[in-house]
């Protein structure tokens, strides 16, 4: 029997063991996930947001309440479980609810009164699995709560627009919508149903199922041909109560002030019931048929409906392996960080024993180093060396136990030298902060 990741899982696995993982479409290099990553969170302190981890999974009605039953993703894409106290949990299919589940848990509102928080995490949805959607995927994302203006809605939209700037992905698009407040939308609703009923016959089981529990949904179809019949259909944006009108005006006003291009899109309500007003997704033609790299939104009825007092929210969140895709489709090119500073090779029973102090030594002193633990050909253990991009491989046998010296090898020049045994560590820290010169002083 041999296991694999589920279907619709990846591994995310060491650059060397992930050698050929530009001809996959899954992003496997975890050196790619870390640059990444680090980047997010780095611009997240530069915003002020503070990070939040929470559990994998949660009650299972946490989700029915915040994202709605009648969404696709709750109805058809939970992966739901009984626990062994017969609780229904599900994992998470998304970041925003968990987050404000521990917002109102932790009461962080009693010291934050706007609270900005960031997460990366991973997320569950049993959908049809092609290139760059998957069952388990990873957001990064944010959640600011407590702040109603459209001055945090250009904010949160310019973090993510700027992430991606520093990331280097440039082929983008901002769309964005105003979906209005529950009231507006009810009317607005109304008018939908009534375009529509004369064509429920021609439409998708989902879309008349979608009709009689929760007729906005209609809009997120992906069939054709409920779209083309869906084409002709009243706009949102025309249904607008004079203060959403105001708030997506300003909002509007301060994107173009900052510099960051959008387009409209009227027909944009992604699948989610918590939102109100602001709705955005950026996309991009980098990641095949998947292309949302990142959608959010306003939400301000959302605390109060899972329990908390009446705060106003907004947040996105980013997928990780559509933004690593759009790299590479762009052919972008990711900094690798630094590999080892030394492998030490050591041939035969001395000389293993004197290098276990020596790995020992060296990592005292913050260097990168490790050794060979198995493995007796020198040969192959250069190739290894070669493998983690050490910058020198410390090669000690008989002789130079003997000597009280190591041979140091240069693994980019070649060039072998002996060092004393008792002096590499401080030879070879002088040799990496000159640049990495030769480590020839000592013999
Ligand atoms: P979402 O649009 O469902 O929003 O997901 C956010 C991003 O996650 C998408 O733009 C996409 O890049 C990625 N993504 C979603 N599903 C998959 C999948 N099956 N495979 C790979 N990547 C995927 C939310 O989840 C909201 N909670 C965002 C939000 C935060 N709204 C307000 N605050």
């Amino acid at each position: 029997m041999r296991y694999s990741a589920p279907p619709g899982t990846h591994d995310i696995l060491p650059p060397a063991l992930a050698a050929d993982s530009a001809k996959r479409d899954w992003p496997d290099d975890i050196d790619k996930w870390h640059w990444l990553e680090g980047i997010f969170r780095n611009l997240c302190g530069l915003y002020g947001y503070e990070e939040v981890r929470t559990p994998v999974f949660e009650q299972t009605d946490l989700f029915k309440r915040a994202v709605g039953e009648g969404t696709d993703i709750v109805s058809k894409e939970t992966y739901d479980f009984i626990d062994r106290g017969n609780r229904s949990m599900t994992l998470r299919p998304e970041g925003t609810a968990p987050a404000l589940r521990a917002y109102l848990q932790h009461r962080l509102y009693i010291d934050r009164p706007v609270c900005k928080l960031y997460y990366v995490s991973s997320i569950y949805r049993y959908e049809r699995k092609q290139k760059g959607r998957y069952r388990e995927h990873h957001q990064v994302g944010i959640e600011v709560l407590g702040a109603a203006g459209p001055d945090i809605d250009a904010e949160v939209i310019a973090l993510a627009t700027s992430f991606f700037t520093r990331l280097g992905i440039t082929r983008l698009t901002l769309k964005l919508n105003s979906v209005g407040t529950t009231e507006s939308r009810e009317k607005y609703v109304e008018a939908l149903r009534s375009y529509a009923e004369p064509l429920l016959s021609e439409m998708s089981e989902d879309n008349q199922r979608r009709f009689q529990e929760n007729a906005l949904r209609m809009l997120d179809s992906k069939s054709p041909r409920d779209q083309e019949l869906l084409s002709d259909a009243p706009l949102l944006t025309d249904y607008l109560d004079d203060e959403s009108r105001r708030h997506f005006e300003e909002l509007q006003g301060y994107l173009t002030g900052l510099g960051i291009d959008y387009e409209l899109d009227p027909r944009l309500v992604r699948g989610f019931d918590y939102y109100t007003r602001t709705a955005f997704e950026i996309q991009s033609p980098d990641v095949g048929s998947q292309s949302a790299l990142a959608g959010g939104g306003r939400y301000d009825k959302l605390v109060k409906e899972l329990g908390g007092p009446p705060t106003p929210g907004i947040g996105f969140g980013l997928g990780i392996e559509r933004a690593l895709i759009a790299l590479q489709t762009a052919g972008i090119a990711v900094p690798e960080p630094p590999g080892l500073m030394a492998l030490l090779c050591p041939l035969g029973a001395r000389a293993r024993s004197a290098c276990v102090h020596l790995v020992a030594q060296m990592r005292a002193a913050n260097m990168m180093t490790d050794m060979v633990y198995s493995g007796r050909k020198l040969n192959d253990m250069l190739e290894q060396a070669d493998k983690r991009r050490a910058r020198y491989a410390l090669i000690v046998g008989d002789d130079e136990i003997e000597d009280g010296v190591v041979q140091v090898r240069d693994m980019r020049t070649k060039q072998q030298v002996a060092v004393s045994i008792a002096h590499v560590a401080e030879t070879l820290r002088g040799a990496g902060a000159s640049g990495g010169a030769e480590a020839d002083e000592e013999g």
